[in-house]
């Protein structure tokens, strides 16, 4: 099936912040649409042909997909959870919720929830953490698939320091790891992630097996959470007192290297960020959830400096917004508060293809080259009264994006398509 989609399109090629003409954009733009992936992108004028089916999204812009690096499946109802930092919030709140998933029926509900509250924000793909009940992975993947929305998820190993209704063990944590890996990995656009949840929740014995199963699936992500707290910080160092620092853990575990995502990465000390840039290991960072949970100010531009690439996300339900346009907001704000600034270009480009390439993905998702999944968000710079009224002053594409990171939300997704389907 082709079709062409037109409106205003807006891609970028390379990072802005580097690199000079780093995206393209089309006033009156088209993309055609052919099997799923993007077959051309261009004026409408030289891409429309008489017998193609059309939708018109003028005068919309359309961007490549939102991509999420870090968010919680299991914590859809934990969103808004009152009064604590991380370690009470995590104890009073977080590991009550996500015990709820052992409960027949309760993941393949949540899993809808999830998926529709993901696309209603412009979001296409994201790399979530999921209980650490088999049954919560199986049935993200299940739901994911049925969409055909590239997904990266884990179920979470967590063998300590929790409620008896959120632990496994080395054994089964491995184990059920491997099934599934060897049922979603690579099944239609679902990947794994392997989910050592932090530090604090594996004893030794499971960080090992957890180093084996990254050694046996050298393709497969790794997720878990970094120095995102002074509390989390000093009580990682105390269950592993030989450890450097905190991300030494994870490396004599054999963890580091391209494909790990570190949730949070704020409280950094210079060897772990050296080693970091030398081992590619990625930041996330999670605005919304930082502010939260008051955990503290992430340095983009001294990790960037440093050489660490860094990818952007939700964090829900420690964050606040399943949007990643209010995370390029909280975003915005945090680096204010550092003397650092986001342009929009710069902002727009992380959600998108700086996610991407965070992950390794980048010719596949996050931009609006022929050949990438047509993983598309279409959005209305005027879709509230406020922003109506303060787009009547902006005159700049830049004012343009500007105006919906700061203002935008999902009122301001007109539609989310995956693989060429609309979902909205
Ligand atoms: N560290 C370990 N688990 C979690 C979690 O669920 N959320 C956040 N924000 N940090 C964590
Ligand atoms: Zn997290």
């Amino acid at each position: 099936m082709r079709q062409l989609i037109r409106g205003r399109t807006l891609s970028f090629h390379a990072d802005p912040v580097t690199t000079e003409n780093a995206y393209s954009y089309h006033e009156d733009g088209a993309i055609i649409v052919s099997d799923g992936l993007i077959e051309a992108i261009g004026d409408y004028a030289d891409l429309r042909q008489a017998d193609m089916p059309e939708i018109d999204h003028r005068p919309h812009l359309i961007l490549p997909g939102f991509i999420d690096t870090h968010i919680h499946f299991p914590q859809v109802q934990v969103v808004a959870s009152w009064g604590a930092q991380l370690l009470d919030w995590l104890n009073t709140y977080t590991f009550p919720e996500e015990s709820r998933f052992s409960q027949q029926g309760h993941a393949p509900e949540m899993a809808e929830h999830f998926l529709n509250l993901l696309l209603a924000h412009g979001t296409t793909t994201a790399v979530a953490f999921c209980s650490s009940h088999k049954q919560s992975a199986e049935a993200l993947f299940s739901a994911a698939h049925a969409r055909n929305m590239a997904m990266i998820a884990g179920k979470v190993m967590m063998d300590r320091n929790a409620p008896e209704g959120v632990l496994d063990t080395p054994q089964s944590g491995y184990d059920d790891s491997k099934a599934l890996i060897e049922k979603w990995h690579g099944t239609g656009r679902q990947r794994y992630a392997i989910t050592p949840r932090f530090a604090i929740t594996s004893t030794p014995q499971q960080m090992a097996m957890t180093g084996q199963l990254v050694r046996e699936h050298p393709d497969c992500h790794i997720q878990t959470h970094l120095s995102e707290n002074l509390d989390e910080i000093a009580f990682t160092l105390s269950l592993y007192p030989e450890a450097r620092d905190y991300l030494d853990i994870y490396e004599t575990y054999g963890l580091l290297s391209d494909k790990l995502l570190l949730g949070h990465s704020i409280h950094l000390e210079p060897r772990e960020i050296a080693r970091m840039a030398e081992t590619g290991s990625r930041a996330v960072f999670c605005p919304t959830s930082n502010l939260f949970l008051g955990s503290g100010l992430f340095d983009e531009a001294g990790l960037r400096k440093a050489g660490v690439v860094s990818g952007i996300a939700t964090d829900i339900g420690g964050g606040t917004s399943y949007s990643m346009l209010q995370t390029l907001n909280e975003g915005y704000k945090i680096l204010q508060l550092r003397g650092q600034k986001l342009h929009p270009f710069a902002a727009f480009h992380w959600a998108t293809r700086g996610n991407a390439v965070a992950l390794g993905m980048e010719d596949q998702i996050g931009t609006l080259a022929p050949g990438s999944a047509a993983d598309l968000v279409v959005l209305d710079s005027r879709a509230t009264p406020a922003m109506a009224l303060r787009m009547a002053r902006a005159e700049t594409l830049a004012e343009e994006l500007f105006v919906l990171q700061i203002m935008g939300d999902d009122r301001s997704v007109a539609q989310t398509y995956v693989a060429g389907q609309a979902m909205l």
